[in-house]
């Protein structure tokens, strides 16, 4: 893969694809500004070496036409303080306006080109608009990792409209700290894989069984591996379409020697809500009309244990519903294991990211990536179009 700091940038239009999907609230204040400052290193170092900058990204889900609240101008705005410098916002992404905007920026100058996803063709992966985009610059750089499992015009189909391309440092990042923990890692290697739904993390686990020594599952989806095991889980939240693929991974662990690591108890309540009464049980001993919603103390325990010898820890998925009060103790106890850990640390997703953040402890994490189904995708085993169309 060609690297951005393999490129002769001076007085060039340098197009960055960003992924500045960054999270806001109703007011349009960014409540998370990871994905901005992720992007820094290619940015300076592309005004450094003298390059006109063009920044390009999406936001939200926009119904193909341009929607005020889902302007790229709060991130303009903070991109501008942490560069420390005028950062143009572009009216749009495409056209002449644009194209005579890029006519006149000049090398140090920095300009923001406005929500692709306002235009239909940026999904439709559409060779037009991917090519309307690359006339922008001289040089394409891709470094938005988050978005690159989505063959779209901007991060796809424009490789075949530009002709000197490159990864930006955050994507080599992401690359480089996956490969890490996947090729030839230290081991033992551990997979802690949680959150809410099994169905969307089955591929992942499916590969990942090849590739760990063992796999640590919490979260909503651990009910359906043990109801699977034919547990009793109350009212607890079940996928049942995904009861035999469940149980049929658990088979394949026993032949494979993987260890599969289930909950033993569970903290349990009538529902999911912050002021509930909760108790821990047995995962045999679910009362009937009760709900899971975090693992119990024995289990930290037990996955405490698990991780204790592991060398390289990959962890996508919180343990519980650590939004809650009742129901945080799994997630944290997790977080504790893992920021103590001397093994290489990789996080994904973002509501481990937000959990983490939460309880304070993001910094001691080796990695964080700033993907989420970019990252799961990686786990699947498979590569991303965005990658692969810049890599030919
Ligand atoms: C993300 O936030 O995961 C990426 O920006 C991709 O966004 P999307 O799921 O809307 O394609």
């Amino acid at each position: 893969m060609q690297r951005i700091q393999d490129m002769q940038l001076s007085e060039k239009r340098v197009l960055i694809r960003v992924d500045f999907n960054v999270p806001m609230d109703d007011t349009m204040t960014i409540t998370d500004d990871a994905r901005i400052k992720g992007a820094l290193q290619t940015i300076t170092y592309a005004l450094e070496k003298n390059a006109s900058v063009i920044i390009a990204s999406h936001l939200g889900r926009p119904k193909d036409a341009p929607d005020s609240k889902l302007s790229l101008a709060p991130v303009a705005r903070r991109l501008s303080e942490l560069i420390e410098k005028n950062v143009q916002l572009a009216p749009d992404c495409i056209g002449p306006s644009v194209k005579s905007l890029v006519e006149k920026i000049m090398p140090g100058d920095v300009l923001l080109l406005e929500n692709l996803r306002f235009h239909a063709e940026e999904k439709q992966n559409n060779d037009a608009f991917a090519q309307e985009l690359a006339n922008l610059c001289d040089v394409y750089i891709n470094d938005a990792f988050a978005v690159s499992h989505r063959a779209h015009a901007s991060v796809e189909a424009i490789n075949r409209h530009v002709s000197v391309k490159a990864a930006g440092f955050l994507l080599q990042r992401e690359l480089n700290y996956f490969e890490k923990a996947m090729k030839d890692p230290a081991r033992p290697l551990t997979a802690v894989i949680g959150g809410a739904k099994v169905s969307s993390k089955l591929a992942a686990l499916e590969n990942m069984i090849n590739h760990v020594d063992k796999i640590i599952i919490g979260g909503a989806m651990a009910n359906t591996f043990l109801k699977s095991l034919d547990c009793n889980i109350g009212k607890s939240l079940v996928e049942d379409d995904c009861l035999w693929a469940a149980h049929s991974l658990l088979k394949q662990s026993v032949v494979k020697n993987i260890h599969v690591y289930l909950p033993v108890d569970a903290i349990v309540a009538s529902a999911i809500q912050p002021d509930v009464m909760t108790c821990s049980v047995p995962v045999r001993e679910i009362p009937q009309g009760q709900m899971i919603g975090d693992i119990g103390p024995a289990t930290c325990l037990l996955y405490a244990q698990a991780l204790q010898n592991s060398q390289t820890i990959i962890w996508n998925g919180p343990m519980g519903v650590f939004e809650m009060e009742p129901f945080k103790n799994g997630t944290q106890s997790m977080i504790h294991c893992v920021a103590n850990s001397p093994a290489l640390t990789i996080v994904g997703g973002g509501d481990t990211d937000a959990a983490l953040h939460q309880a304070g402890k993001a910094d001691q994490m080796d990695y964080i990536s700033t993907g989420g189904g970019a990252f799961l995708t990686l786990m699947e085993g498979k590569t991303l179009p965005a990658v692969s169309a810049l890599n030919h």
